[in-house]
């Protein structure tokens, strides 16, 4: 029996919303529980194995018993090392390996733990919305105020940073960035970066750059790190991830570079959460950023053939789609007579007639209304099939008269 009195939750949890993702996974396991075959486009969980290095590797490191202590907290000396190789040769970037260099379990709880260090009440963080959910909630369970700047284009966003920190007092102490951008799939530039840097000195706001799809880039792009930008390292701090660029989602693996006091603080503030990622999975994960480049440049061909086949399929249902340079995903605007239904209700009928599972717009905000995220963590061939399901799950609901204006719908 739950005593309504005696459970009485922190006060904060009455600023988390409902968790729409989850609801639509929930759905997703029901049905596959009753045995429907459900094409998961839905979350950006990666089906692809990692690589067989990092795999041997952990399976070797995992007999040895010393990788079974408690590990080094701020991550393996020669994981920090290899990730600062990393840098230097990617972006010619030189960052001391020991003070601007930290493992973190995930790039999601780095971010996380990370607005608990620098965000409290009275602090306002800056957040491009549509969002993944962690840039605006990390800030908000801190106590922190966030503002939403709508992402129409990244020249835009800077815009509206400078006109909100000249109109509001106290200034924002946060500004949270990701670039190649989930869900929108916008993309920033050096240039751009540097004028972050040059508006973050002047309003002296910190900046958080979330560079989870660093490596998984299209048609020749390479996206760039925040701290190329001359001076970023004063200002901020950026988020790496194995989860997309190796496969190693479930691992547990991420990294978090720059400005040396902000390290530390996340590091500080980490020291009383958690004792750090397990031995065997840094080890496996020096593998992964030593040995398996050539890895990584597969699978982002791979996300490149399957954005090709679905947005090539999205444009034949007469949806219009711009192919994404970069990331996971496909963010399209759903057609005017399937935009009145809301993101949700779609998601969910495509769900329940057409065995496919999709994000909708809504679950980033807002600003995400009217949209649809597709993940590109199915093979070409469910793709099709995926697509073949929407058309009939669509015609479906035209039928049935829940859209109206059927040809604009599908054509
Ligand atoms: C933008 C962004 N950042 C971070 C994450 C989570 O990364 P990690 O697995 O390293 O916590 C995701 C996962 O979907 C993401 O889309």
């Amino acid at each position: 029996m739950n005593d309504q009195t005696l459970i009485r939750f922190a006060d904060r949890m009455d600023q988390l919303p409902p968790y729409l993702f989850g609801m639509i996974n929930k759905m997703k396991m029901e049905k596959r529980w009753r045995g429907d075959d459900v094409i998961d486009l839905g979350m950006g969980n990666p089906i692809d194995p990692a690589p067989e290095a990092v795999t041997e590797k952990l399976c070797h490191v995992v007999r040895d018993p010393k990788s079974h202590r408690y590990p080094v907290a701020t991550g393996l000396r020669n994981l920090r090392r290899e990730i600062a190789k990393v840098y230097r040769k990617d972006y010619g970037i030189a960052l001391d390996s020991d003070e601007e260099v930290l493992c973190t379990i995930g790039s999601k709880e780095g971010l996380s733990h990370l607005c608990l260090a620098l965000v409290g009440p009275g602090d306002t963080v800056l957040v491009p919305a549509p969002a993944f959910p962690i840039h605006i909630y990390a800030a908000v369970i801190a106590g922190g105020q966030v503002i939403r700047l709508p992402m129409t284009s990244p020249e835009d966003l800077l815009r509206k940073v400078d006109d909100i920190c000249r109109n509001l007092m106290p200034k924002p102490k946060l500004l949270m960035l990701n670039f190649p951008h989930n869900p929108t799939a916008q993309l920033a530039t050096v240039d751009l970066f540097r004028q972050v840097v040059s508006l973050a000195k002047r309003h002296r706001f910190m900046v958080v750059h979330d560079f989870a799809y660093s490596k998984i880039t299209f048609d020749g792009y390479r996206a760039p790190s925040f701290l190329e930008a001359p001076g970023a390292r004063d200002v901020g701090v950026e988020f790496g991830s194995f989860s997309k660029s190796y496969n190693m989602a479930g691992w547990r693996l991420g990294y978090c570079v720059g400005n040396a006091e902000i390290i530390k603080g996340l590091a500080q503030i980490k020291g009383y959460y958690d004792y750090g990622i397990f031995s065997a999975i840094q080890i496996a994960g020096i593998v992964a950023l030593r040995d398996c480049e050539e890895d990584v440049r597969r699978q982002a061909a791979i996300y490149q053939e399957r954005r090709d086949v679905l947005c090539r399929g999205l444009q034949r249902l007469g949806w219009e789609v711009d192919p994404p340079k970069a990331g996971m995903f496909v963010w399209v605007r759903l057609p005017e007579a399937l935009r009145r239904l809301g993101s949700m209700r779609f998601a969910m009928e495509l769900m329940e007639r057409g065995n496919v599972a999709v994000a909708p717009g809504i679950g980033f905000g807002e600003e995400g209304e009217g949209y649809l995220r597709l993940a590109l963590v199915e093979n070409e061939h469910r793709i099709r099939q995926a697509l073949r399901q929407m058309r009939r799950a669509i015609q479906d609901m035209c039928d049935e008269g829940l859209v109206v204006d059927a040809q604009t719908a599908v054509s």
